[in-house]
């Protein structure tokens, strides 16, 4: 089976193929430089550069993978919860292509980033999975690649969001996440600095925005606001980025070992999505991981953020189970739950 994979629910533009469960070739445009100029992604102009970009980046892929297009007999494309102007293009490539008999899959984005850890080693279901986004912070429990159970979930800002908006109260470039992450690895994290957030309670959910308002507090007092290189009052942007990193990675870390203490018979341990690309987030879980003798998948960092592969791995498995959708499948905004109505045939 050869799987053609679309992903167009942000601001990356980003295609793959996936053939019998191995990558054979990938491409990715990022608009991350054009919407750093608005502090954010603007979604009309996503929607129109996604439009602009997928038509060659589909034919840079053919030739990377040397794959002729006679030969994709599968197309999935990431149906949502993203910006529905931008589904719309993935979705309308993938429709157009699906044309003439081939298989049509709408993948939830979420789950595609869960499940992108197989494509570099095998997943232990039922697995307890951690996905940390731009938009989302989620705990499930995944009984295989197509039964995903949600525990705990962001209430209010995503981890993702938080690392981005307190980014953009420094000055740093949106999104600003991995370049926090750069400046904590050279500075010293005062554990004291900020409070976990929202441990104080008996669910598996999350809130950052405390932690968001806390940020804006420290960098009012000490002057660093909009000035991401200024030194002031002893408190470096370093060691501000180091305490914060700290605090998110303790209370990802607090709640999921909630979520392994609670569940029963887990096998394994999966951390996804882009907010997985940090290294405070990565050495914290994998403590978790070996603290409770549990294999952990951690995807390597370009399988973190979103992506193309991701989407033709998870249209891959589910394919594999007979799942279709027809032409009239939908796409889904933001917020807004991707509902079960794939049809599977043997
Ligand atoms: O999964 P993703 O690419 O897109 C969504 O589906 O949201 O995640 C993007 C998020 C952004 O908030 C970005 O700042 C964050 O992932 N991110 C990071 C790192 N790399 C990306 N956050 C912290 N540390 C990183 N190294
Ligand atoms: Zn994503």
């Amino acid at each position: 089976m050869i799987c053609l994979g679309i992903e167009t629910s942000c601001d990356e533009t980003a295609l793959a193929i996936v053939q019998d469960g191995r990558l054979v070739a990938s491409v990715m445009s990022s608009q991350a430089d054009l919407h750093a100029l608005f502090g954010g992604v603007v979604p009309e102009l996503a929607s129109r550069e996604h439009s602009r970009l997928i038509g060659p980046l589909y034919d840079a892929l053919l030739s990377e993978a040397r794959i002729d297009s006679a030969d994709i007999d599968t197309v999935a494309f990431a149906r949502g919860p993203g910006l529905l102007g931008s589904l719309l293009v993935g979705a309308g490539f993938a429709k157009a292509f699906a044309l003439g008999g081939r298989r049509l899959i709408g993948v939830d984005h979420l789950h595609a980033h869960l499940l992108a850890a197989g494509l570099e080693g095998p997943l232990a279901f039922p697995a307890l999975g951690l996905l940390v986004s731009g938009g989302h912070t989620h705990i499930y429990r995944i009984l295989s690649s197509r039964e995903f159970v949600c525990l705990g979930r962001a209430l209010d800002d995503a981890a993702g969001e938080a690392f981005d908006k307190i980014g953009k109260m420094l000055g740093l470039a949106y999104p600003a996440g991995r370049r926090i992450n750069e400046l904590a690895l050279a500075g010293r994290a005062d554990p004291d600095l900020f409070k976990p957030p929202y441990l104080n309670n008996d669910n598996l959910d999350f809130s950052f925005s405390g932690l968001k308002t806390a940020a804006a507090a420290v960098i009012r007092d000490n002057g660093m606001a909009g000035q991401a290189a200024a030194r002031a009052c002893g408190l470096t942007l370093e060691d501000f980025c180091a305490s914060l990193n700290l605090t998110i990675a303790e209370t990802l870390r607090h709640k999921f070992e909630r979520a392994v203490q609670r569940e029963r018979g887990i096998k394994s341990l999966i951390l996804a999505g882009g907010v997985a690309a940090n290294s405070f987030v990565r050495e914290a879980v994998a403590g978790l991981a070996r603290a409770y003798d549990l294999p952990l998948s951690l995807p390597s960092s370009a399988l973190c953020t979103d992506n193309g592969s991701m989407i033709a791995y998870a249209g891959y498995l589910l394919a594999q189970e007979g799942g279709r959708h027809e032409l009239d499948v939908s796409c889904i905004p933001r917020g807004t739950a991707v509902p079960a109505d794939m049809i599977f045939r043997p």
